[in-house]
């Protein structure tokens, strides 16, 4: 029953399954992944797309010859194995030449540079058919006070982005833009660290219908904060485009481990969130295969992503379905924060006597909420015991 089909939209990135384990410490424990292994594997696991950087594809330094016959050969591929690139993005963080960021490198000719490479590579990402390109920027960003002017920074960031939106316009292309947020590795600290600022940063924008979110769930765990409100915030705003799934244990490194591993709790309400909101994109994984691991032990993690994903939206659904926690929800008054506070109007609140004058705040202070009641049977239907 957990068996995933391109009907449930799974998608992931070459760089997951093809992460050869290099870390701050340590060289490769696996090998170079071909792509097009990585498209036939996915494939018969069940996967329905995969999307990629630029470079996850085509060397840095390949010739146009290569890159051609590369992306050919790709090609090929996905129509055999019938895969489909719902998503793009641009490696603008590997090469020394962005080591003081892309869009808002200090160095003006990077900043050029960084934008042509990118366009390069939409142009690409429109051809196979993508229709959401990714940003993010981790390598903008700084380590120490003077080094960046913030907002300056953000000037950059806004002209990067409304010169890319001015091109896509241009060129007639049905492609959005999902802003992925990350508080900080490999910068100290990364512009736009949160949902909520790139929330905020993004109605600054030119052309702001034509930007949104691709938040990861370890991001915002990395910063401390509750990925689910994240995510109902993005969904409120009609801002998100794209997501992230993987895994991540509180506040450390950005951990990158499968969907369900790390938070369990936050993945279950994700789950709970995603399948009963109208979000109808992809769900991708951009996680890490544990570097201790050789390929049998990355099919594994990879298969495992899509099988929790799909435990978890079956966990979530009986749930919902339980008479108990329908009646559990009322008594938790959930059907009354849904009663807009003063519908009768201004006047009407503050003419209402029983609204103030009448109202016994210390009656209204006894009254039990009963979420421990609620709560309770969210775990018991999360661990099976229901
Ligand atoms: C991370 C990031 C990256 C980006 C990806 C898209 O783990 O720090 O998630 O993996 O998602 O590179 O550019
Ligand atoms: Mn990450
Ligand atoms: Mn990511
Ligand atoms: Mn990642």
């Amino acid at each position: 029953p957990f068996t995933p089909t391109p009907a449930d939209r799974f998608t992931f990135g070459l760089w997951t399954v093809g992460w050869q384990g290099r870390d701050p410490f340590g060289d490769p424990t696996r090998p170079p992944l071909d792509p097009v292994e990585s498209i036939e594997r996915l494939a018969e696991l069940g996967a329905y797309g995969i999307t990629f950087h630029d470079n996850d594809l085509v060397p840095f330094d390949a010739t146009e010859a290569q890159r051609a016959a590369t992306i050919a050969r790709f090609r090929a591929a996905l129509d055999k194995f019938g895969l489909a690139v719902p998503m793009a993005t641009t490696n603008l963080f590997t090469h020394p030449v962005f080591k003081d960021g892309a869009f808002t490198a200090n160095d003006r000719d990077v900043r050029r540079y960084a934008l042509r490479k990118t366009i390069r590579n939409i142009d690409l990402a429109v051809e196979l058919g993508a229709s959401t390109y990714v940003a993010w920027g981790g390598r903008e960003g700084a380590e120490s006070g003077a080094a960046k002017d913030v907002r300056v920074a953000l000037d950059r960031l806004k002209e990067a982005f409304d010169l890319l939106a001015a091109y896509v316009e241009q060129q007639g292309y049905d492609i959005r833009f999902a802003i992925e947020p990350k508080p900080n590795e490999p910068r100290g600290d990364i512009l736009l660290p949160t949902i909520g600022h790139a929330l905020a940063f993004i109605e600054e924008l030119e052309n702001s219908e034509r930007f949104g979110l691709n938040p990861e769930v370890g991001h915002e765990q990395m910063a401390g904060l509750n990925f689910p409100h994240g995510i109902a915030q993005a969904l409120w705003h009609g801002k998100l485009f794209h997501i992230d799934l993987n895994g991540q244990t509180g506040p450390k490194y950005d951990q990158d481990f499968r969907f369900g591993a790390g938070d369990l709790r936050q993945a279950f309400w994700l789950v709970d969130l995603l399948e009963r909101s109208d979000y109808r994109g992809p769900r991708h994984f951009d996680f890490k295969p544990a570097r201790t691991e050789d390929f049998d032990g990355v099919w594994t993690a990879a298969a495992a992503c899509m099988r929790n994903y799909l435990i978890l939206a079956a966990r979530a659904r009986a749930f919902r379905e339980d008479p108990e926690v329908r009646e559990a929800l009322r008594a938790a008054r959930l059907d009354e924060l849904a009663v807009p506070t003063a519908a009768d109007g201004l006047a009407a609140l503050l003419a209402d006597r029983s609204s103030f004058e009448e109202f016994d705040p210390e009656e209204a202070g006894r009254r039990g909420m009963a979420f421990e009641r609620l709560d309770q049977l969210a775990l018991e239907h999360l661990l099976g015991a229901r």
